[in-house]
């Protein structure tokens, strides 16, 4: 069975990879693919968003597959980024951030921390919506939260996105300080993906 990852995110490629490890599954992705589709990701929510693109994919390609939409909700700032995390330090919330030179994730860290400078409460959460479509008309989805705190400033040069300032709950380490096998157990990617599997299990049992 071949399986396409809805995502050009290398991060999230290399944990979803790891996860179908041992499956009798060809996980290809969207860099796999010569002819390439964009969907816009301009919904209100995760899993909205991720329904979206887990069916114009699977439509369009012809085949089965699982889409992300994810990011990370931070209580002080209202929710935010939320579902602007991969482009928060662009929009208008707080001041666009487009400092020259940085890449995205660390314009996106520098913005968080600047707007975090000061504020005592520092609860996050990261939150991973999953969805599984089928060409025919199946799908299915799951939830996957991982909580945690913001740290006052990077550490650690592993995971993406926003893990060098993202302590989890009962770490005393960042995102960025984990393996990939350490951070599937914990992360709100991991915990979905293993509710979905399980889902997709029990049906197809
Ligand atoms: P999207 O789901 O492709 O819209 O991107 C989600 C964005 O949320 C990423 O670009 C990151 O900024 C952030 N994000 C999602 N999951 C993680 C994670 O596991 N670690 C760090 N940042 C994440």
């Amino acid at each position: 069975m071949q399986l396409l990852l809805a995502t050009t995110n290398d991060g999230k490629i290399r944990e979803l990879r790891k996860l179908f490890e041992g499956l009798d599954i060809e996980v290809l992705s969207l860099k796999d693919l010569e002819d390439k589709i964009e969907v816009e990701e301009d919904r209100q929510t995760f899993l909205e968003n991720a329904i979206k693109k887990a069916k114009e994919y699977a439509l369009y390609y012809n085949m089965p597959v699982i889409a992300e939409d994810s990011g990370l909700v931070i209580d002080a700032l209202n929710g935010y980024p939320g579902v602007y995390s991969a482009r928060f330090y662009n929009i208008e919330f707080g001041g666009k951030f487009d400092i020259e030179g940085l890449s995205k994730d660390e314009k996106n860290i520098q913005k968080v921390l600047k707007l975090m400078e000061n504020e005592r409460n520092r609860s996050a959460r990261y939150v991973s919506v999953v969805v599984f479509y089928s060409p025919e008309g199946f799908g299915i989805f799951s939830e996957g939260v991982c909580e945690g705190e913001i740290t006052d400033k990077p550490i650690g040069n592993m995971g993406f996105g926003y893990d060098p300032i993202f302590k989890p709950l009962g770490f005393d380490r960042t995102m960025a300080q984990l393996t990939v096998e350490e951070k599937n157990k914990i992360s709100h990617r991991g915990k979905a993906f293993y509710k979905l599997k399980e889902k997709l299990t029990k049906l197809f049992s």
